[in-house]
Parts: structure tokens; C-alpha cells; sequence
């Protein structure tokens, strides 16, 4: 269902940074990626690169083409605030 999204600081994302528990940004939304790793046509070792981090740069070097506002639109949690 739908959901309030949150506010993010940077502190906050870097606490999740398992697998268990992973949560990432790109362009300024944070969504939560746990459930999405095993999917991830990449493999998760990469994805996992980004856990806990902004991880803008990384997808756009990897995967400019791919809407990642589309495809983890239900894992969407909040944004980023600087802070
Ligand atoms: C491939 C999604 C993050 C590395 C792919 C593909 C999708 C995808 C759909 C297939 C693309 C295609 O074949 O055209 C995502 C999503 C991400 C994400 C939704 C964010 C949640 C990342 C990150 C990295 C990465 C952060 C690198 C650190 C790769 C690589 C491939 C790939 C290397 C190519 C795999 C291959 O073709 O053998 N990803 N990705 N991805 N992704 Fe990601």
C-alpha cells in the first residue's frame, strides 16, 4: 500500500548497509534494496556496492538507461536530506 515517505540524513543511510538491511539513494530518493538484491541482473556483490550509500554515480556509470524510480517504486522509502 501507500506510504508516508520519510526523511533521510546521511547518518541514518549509512546505518543500513547489509544485506539483511540495505538501503541506498539515487537522485536524492532513498529506497530500501534488500528485497531487490537477489533480483539484480548484476548480481548483488555490485549491488551491494551502494548499500548504505548514495549510490547516483555508481548506477549512472553502470546503468544510465535503467528507471530506477520505476522499477524499485514499491522499495521507495523516502529522501535524502543533507544534515
Ligand atoms: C545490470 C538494475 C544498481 C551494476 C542491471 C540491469 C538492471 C539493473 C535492470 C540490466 C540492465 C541491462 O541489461 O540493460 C539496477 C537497479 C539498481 C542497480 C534497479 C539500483 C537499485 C547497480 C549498481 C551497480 C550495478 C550500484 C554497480 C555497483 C550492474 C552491472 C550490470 C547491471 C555491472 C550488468 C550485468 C551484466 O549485464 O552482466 N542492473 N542496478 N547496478 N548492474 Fe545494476
Amino acid at each position: 500500500g501507500h506510504m508516508i515517505p520519510i526523511r533521510v540524513t546521511l547518518d541514518e543511510l549509512k546505518r543500513h548497509n547489509t544485506p539483511e538491511d540495505a538501503w541506498s539513494a539515487f537522485n536524492g530518493k532513498v529506497y530500501n534494496i534488500t528485497e531487490y538484491l537477489r533480483f539484480h541482473p548484476g548480481g548483488e556483490k555490485e549491488l551491494m556496492r551502494c548499500a548504505g550509500r548514495d549510490g547516483t554515480k555508481l548506477f549512472m556509470l553502470t546503468h544510465a538507461w535503467v528507471n530506477v524510480d520505476y522499477m524499485l517504486d514499491t522499495c521507495m522509502i523516502g529522501f535524502l536530506t543533507p544534515g
